[in-house]
């Protein structure tokens, strides 16, 4: 092998399977069999690279399907009536559903669940910031409906259309028929609540002007400033960050804008995009629920390290997902 532009000495190949050259042809020839359309149906044909990307991919998916379930299971205690607070429990049904699946698919790959569930710190979960908010009321529950499931099923409809991985690609058609059950739910108190008029809407609203640029930040890093992706690479899904966050408003923006609900953001028939109006990404005051516009554009590096930090939830969340384990245990001794 050579190591490239490195300017290193060139190292004589072993031929032996912990040879880097090898193992690099092995991940190339992946590649290229994916690129023509080959489809993996066991973690036996998967090479380091792609393991390794596929784990980080379905660690993502898994935690955040978790901890959906602890934020929507405490806002639903402020649901209006007996059949509404049934059908934000049957939500939350479906999410641990779909957080036992990505986690069955890691099992797969020698992963163990129960460590990933109860053997981690709480600010170790892989879940986006969203989910370490609180959800105060029932219009919180139901924009988070609209927003944050919106976002899951953008990027896991993407993942359905393209990924590499055959049991994932099959267990995610469940997945996407309940997660528009969840924006639909969403979507039609939204409307309910807009209509309202008075306090419902002005609720409405401001629900709208901290979740919308959550959800924004949610899609990550913009692809300009975005490392290679091994995601990309080994189709386990097929859209950019950038496109991502542009599918996502290109709902969301009419949406709200049908509604008479005002968003930071706007379709600019020149390009062809739906831009925001305000600087992103910028700070986000958790306390007050509000991101701080007017002191401008900060670095992502400052994101990460708010990130990193977990939001307010963050421990009661993941404690609340444990607890009824370390107390039935007691129970039977
Ligand atoms: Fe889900
Ligand atoms: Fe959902």
């Amino acid at each position: 092998m050579t190591t490239g532009d490195s300017g290193r000495t060139a190292r004589v190949p072993t031929g032996g399977p912990g040879d880097p050259a090898i193992s690099q042809r092995a991940e190339e020839e992946l590649k290229e069999r994916i690129r023509k359309g080959h489809i993996l149906e066991s973690p036996d044909e998967m090479t380091p690279g792609y393991r390794k990307a596929i784990i980080v991919q379905l660690t993502v998916q898994a935690d955040t399907e978790l901890m959906s379930a602890p934020a929507y299971w405490m806002a639903a205690r402020h649901a209006p009536s007996t059949n509404t607070q049934v059908s934000a429990h049957a939500i939350i049904q479906d999410e641990l559903a779909h957080a036992n699946i990505a986690y069955r698919l890691l099992e797969d790959m020698g992963v163990s669940k129960e460590r990933l569930v109860y053997g981690r710190e709480p600010h170790e979960f892989k879940h986006p910031y969203g989910f370490d908010q609180p959800l105060d009321n029932w219009a919180e529950l139901v924009v988070a409906n609209g927003f944050f499931d919106r976002a899951g099923i953008t990027l896991l409809g993407d993942v359905h259309r393209n990924t590499s991985y055959g049991p994932l690609k099959r267990a995610l058609v469940k997945i996407d028929m309940e997660e528009t059950f969840h924006l639909r739910h969403g979507e039609v108190w939204m409307r309910r609540l807009a209509r309202a008029g008075g306090e419902a809407t002005e609720l409405l609203q401001r629900c709208v002007d901290w979740m919308f640029p959550m959800t924004i930040e949610w899609f990550g890093l913009p692809d300009d400033l975005k490392r290679h992706s091994g995601q990309l690479d080994y189709r386990l899904k097929g859209l950019t960050n950038d496109e991502l966050r542009q599918v996502w408003m290109s709902s969301t923006v009419p949406l709200c804008e049908s509604l008479g609900l005002s968003v930071p953001a706007h379709y600019d028939a020149d390009s062809d995009e739906y831009l925001l109006d305000y600087p992103f990404p910028c700070e986000y005051d958790p306390e007050a629920k509000r991101w701080l516009f007017e002191d401008g554009e900060i670095g992502w590096g400052a994101v990460f390290e708010r990130w990193k930090g977990r939001g307010p939830m963050n421990e009661i969340y993941v404690e609340s997902i444990r607890r009824s384990r370390a107390t039935v245990s007691s129970w039977l001794g």
